[in-house]
């Protein structure tokens, strides 16, 4: 029989740790509810210890997810450990995961700890979760820059105290794909009663072989991935879960039929999902989701692919959920075009969730000819724009735009006041002027460190989408907003980020 290849997914917590991508609880919710859709069999929801708000988004996770277990992070300490278990505990598969480094570098230099304490220290923590959950992984970090035999003596060990899943951790992104499938292939054959775990794999890009390093470890033995959404992750990134899937679905005779559980169909959606909440888009060329990864361009490939889609196509973007049939809605669409065409695109929304999008549809469908399925899921989307309390609210804006200065004068409504406070700035361009404006109003700057403007689709109509991140001292927020506007979309998203900061 074929072998399953178990997906962990980790973009809640190895890909939320890198720069920029960080998200708030109803952000994570989102994702989480997405990749439960996408069919993964683990999501690591974050590190339970690290905060209040990292418990209570795990937390969050493991009550909502009915469909696949949820992890939490810890170190190998009995306080991490509480933490950890407490966040998942009442998923219906909790998983506490527990690293201690392995590799000479990390050992002396981080952990100052010798391989004999660091034995003892990874089947004590073993032991200790395994007082509270059946389902322990244990990460040997910096697993493939350790001696390989001390590697075994240290799962050899965890096994005995209980952990059930074994991951590899190419940490720094350092390995090649000869030497990560040896090493899978030498605990296979090394590690003590390796029958009662199985082994998983975590490679880093830093070298740009994540995903050939995985797919590697698969061929030799390993039957759990951990993978990213769009490979987000620290650095270079780690192993991106799409570009994984879709190599055990496209070369099923490589890699012995190997498969997941993933519903390749939802692969697009999910993608999208995490460049519309992190605001980190992927390169036209990416593989799989790249706007360019199914686009014919020259004459010759266009006309081979017309005459027989296999010439040039090795997967079709329907497999990954790429909507081909481009219908377009409009004024007089009526709820159930609408319902179906988000169906089409992939969308499971609840009937309230279909509702408040449909109303945001009439809204836009009243500026604007052709609604596209650009701008359906900018619709759709819009909800993780939505703030609990608006301190601030834009009331009006006039801007003044010339080539190469700009003046904007602001109206806000701060709190509960009821008249607006106006301030007129000036900038080099209006997103500039209207954002210095908007600092004087509160007297308080916010830092501005990321700005991004990006068309749902490709009309002139097209709804904005703005994205900026903003810092306040040492708290962060991202803050979005769409409009057919593309000041307005600005100037909301810089209010959006303000208000999560307040
Ligand atoms: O890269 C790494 O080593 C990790 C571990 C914590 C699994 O993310
Ligand atoms: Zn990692």
């Amino acid at each position: 029989m074929a072998k399953r290849i178990k997906v962990f997914d980790t973009t809640l917590r190895d890909g939320e740790q890198s720069p920029g991508c960080s998200m708030n609880l109803n952000e994570k919710l989102e994702v989480a509810r997405q990749l439960e859709n996408l069919g993964v069999d683990v999501i690591e929801a974050g590190y339970a210890f690290s905060s209040p708000e990292d418990f209570e988004s795990v937390s969050a996770i493991a009550k909502l997810v009915k469909n696949a277990g949820v992890a939490s992070l810890s170190r190998a300490l009995n306080k991490d450990i509480d933490a950890a278990y407490d966040a998942v505990r009442h998923s219906a598969a909790p998983r506490v995961h527990i690293f201690l480094a392995t590799s000479p570098i990390h050992m002396q230099y981080k952990l100052k700890m010798t391989e004999d304490e660091v034995v003892t220290r990874a089947a004590a923590a073993v032991a200790h979760a395994k007082k509270y959950c059946s389902d322990i992984e244990f990460s040997a970090e910096d697993a493939s820059r350790s001696d390989k035999a001390f590697l075994a003596r240290v799962f050899s060990e965890v096994i005995k105290a209980g952990a059930t899943v074994l991951n590899v951790p190419d940490t720094v992104g350092y390995s090649t794909p000869d030497e990560m499938a040896a090493l899978v292939t030498y605990l296979l054959e090394n590690v003590q009663s390796m029958d009662k775990a199985e082994i998983s794999v975590h490679c880093h890009n830093d070298l740009g072989l994540a995903v050939a390093n995985t797919l590697a470890c698969v061929k030799a033995g390993a039957t759990q991935v951990e993978c990213t959404i769009n490979g987000i992750g620290e650095r270079a990134g780690n192993a991106s879960l799409e570009e994984l899937v879709m190599n055990l679905h496209t070369r099923a005779d490589v890699y012995g039929g190997a498969q997941t559980r993933v519903n390749t169909k939802q692969i697009y959606l999910s993608s999208k999902l995490i460049q519309q909440i992190t605001g980190v888009r992927v390169a036209p060329s990416k593989a799989i989701v790249g706007d360019n990864a199914f686009a014919h361009e020259s004459g010759i490939h266009q006309h081979g692919v017309l005459a027989h889609r296999e010439t040039y196509e090795i997967m079709t973007p329907q497999d990954v959920g790429i909507p081909q049939n481009k219908m377009v809605l409009g004024k007089h669409s009526g709820r159930h075009g609408f319902k179906d065409r988000l169906a089409e695109l992939g969308y499971h929304l609840n009937q309230q969730e279909i509702d408040e999008a449909f109303a945001r549809f009439k809204v836009l469908a009243d500026k604007k000819k052709v609604i596209t399925d650009g701008d359906l899921k900018a619709l759709v989307a819009m909800k993780l724009d939505e703030t609990d309390t608006e301190h601030v609210k834009l009331h009006d804006f006039i801007i003044a735009s010339a080539k190469d200065r700009a003046t904007a004068t602001i109206y806000l409504m701060l709190g509960d006041a009821e008249q607006p406070r106006e301030v007129t700035d000036s900038g080099s361009g209006p997103v500039d002027a209207a954002y210095s404006a908007i600092n004087s109003i509160l007297g308080e700057p916010v830092e501005l460190t990321k700005y991004d403007i990006s068309a749902a689709s490709g009309d002139a109509d097209a709804l904005a989408q703005a994205v900026v991140k903003l810092r306040r001292g040492d708290k962060t927020a991202t803050g979005r907003a769409k409009s057919t506007d593309t000041i307005e979309a600005s100037i909301l998203a810089y209010l959006n980020g303000i208000n999560k900061l307040w």
